[in-house]
């Protein structure tokens, strides 16, 4: 007999708020993970309604504040923003590609609140990483950041993602983060919605390279224990029980986009018929307890058969609903990365597909350009 769904009533407060300061950006990765359509400048929020996010967030109990972009070194007011947040009891982390950022800069941000920095890394190599940022230059500038850190003592963490033509570097990519000093290394596949969908042919890794990645990181783990922090994030293609995306859907994070619309993850704009709240209307504690968009598939009462009866559904919150209906063109049907779904079969068969052709040309993301 299938176990009865554990609605959640009143949700705890989210764990982390995630603030877009604005979708600019000096990179063109292929794999971008910011909307298909992106905000302008002109539509940013200002200094004072992004402070007022961040008191809200504080007061609804979020614990972390992640100033994301686009690249968020781009708002002159960073550092006041960071004030704001350290004054209001917020851990604060950074995101960013590193690129155009100043030791004087980076003083700054400290010395304003920052207290972690989280870089992106596209490839162990100059070469390879400036052709996928689309950057000449952009691996050297982020080698100086990370040095700078470790210079000012700033916790460092490296997000490496990993695709068809970097995946055989996952050793290499490792070593560097040694090497820079970081605690913690994400090696992150790809994830395909958005912009990243667009060049799933061109980024997908085999089987063979997917198994080599995951071999290099299980080596690793062992040996660097204790000094470096090796989290793995493995590609959804060819896995068999979907990952609890977002740790579940309106169960820990809070995504905010550059003009105040507040999402349950950043891809969710790509599902139809989802009313998104913005913090210029509603108060984030109550977009967070009342939206549409959070409530929707919260907790597990939404969740069609045979996720609602199965043992791994407080675990996985079954899957991602941006993937479900970019792969099988509905949000509120089972995630096919599970094994269970009947589009499960048809998306290993285009994985092993996609992955074996030819690589076509990237589509940059070169917003404006
Ligand atoms: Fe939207 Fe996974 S990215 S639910």
């Amino acid at each position: 007999m299938n176990a009865q769904p554990a609605a959640v009533a009143v949700p705890e407060p989210p764990l982390a708020v995630l603030l877009e300061l604005t979708h600019r950006c000096p990179l063109a990765c292929p794999y971008c993970s910011n909307p298909l359509q992106l905000v302008g400048l002109r539509q940013e929020l200002d200094t004072a309604q992004w402070q007022r996010v961040l008191e809200q967030a504080a007061e609804l109990g979020v614990l972390q504040a992640h100033f994301s972009g686009g690249e968020p070194t781009l708002r002159k007011d960073l550092a006041d923003l960071l004030r704001h947040a350290r004054a209001h009891g917020l851990y604060c982390n950074l995101i960013t590609s590193g690129v155009g950022v100043t030791r004087e800069r980076l003083q700054e941000l400290q010395r304003a609140g920052l207290d972690h920095l989280q870089l992106s890394l596209q490839d162990s190599r100059a070469d390879g990483a400036d052709r996928i940022a689309g950057y000449a230059g952009a691996h050297a500038r982020k080698l100086a950041l990370a040095r700078w850190c470790g210079e000012l003592e700033l916790p460092l963490t490296l997000n490496a993602v990993i695709h068809r033509h970097n995946a055989e570097r996952v050793g290499e990519m490792i070593e560097l983060a040694v090497e820079l000093g970081a605690g913690r290394l994400e090696v992150a596949h790809t994830q395909y919605y958005g912009w990243g969908l667009r060049n799933r042919a061109a980024l997908l890794p085999t089987r063979a390279q997917f198994d080599a990645a995951s071999a290099a990181v299980a080596a690793a783990r062992e040996r660097l224990r204790g000094r470096l922090t090796i989290d793995y994030v493995t590609p959804d293609y060819y896995a068999r029980r979907p990952k609890p995306c977002m740790g579940g859907w309106g169960r820990r994070f809070v995504n905010i986009t550059p003009e105040g619309k507040v999402l349950p993850c950043h891809a969710a704009e790509t599902i139809d018929g989802l009313q998104f709240d913005s913090v210029l209307e509603r108060g984030l504690g109550e977009i967070w307890r009342d939206s549409d968009a959070f409530n929707r598939y919260r907790g597990t009462a939404w969740m069609p058969d045979p996720c609602r009866g199965c043992e791994h559904r407080e675990r996985d919150w079954g899957g991602c609903r941006c993937q479900a209906l970019a792969l099988s063109g509905r949000a509120d049907t089972l995630d096919p990365v599970c094994e269970k779904s009947p589009d499960h079969a048809g998306l290993r068969a285009l994985a092993e597909r996609e992955s074996q052709a030819p690589a076509p040309e990237f589509v940059y993301r070169r917003p404006g350009r």
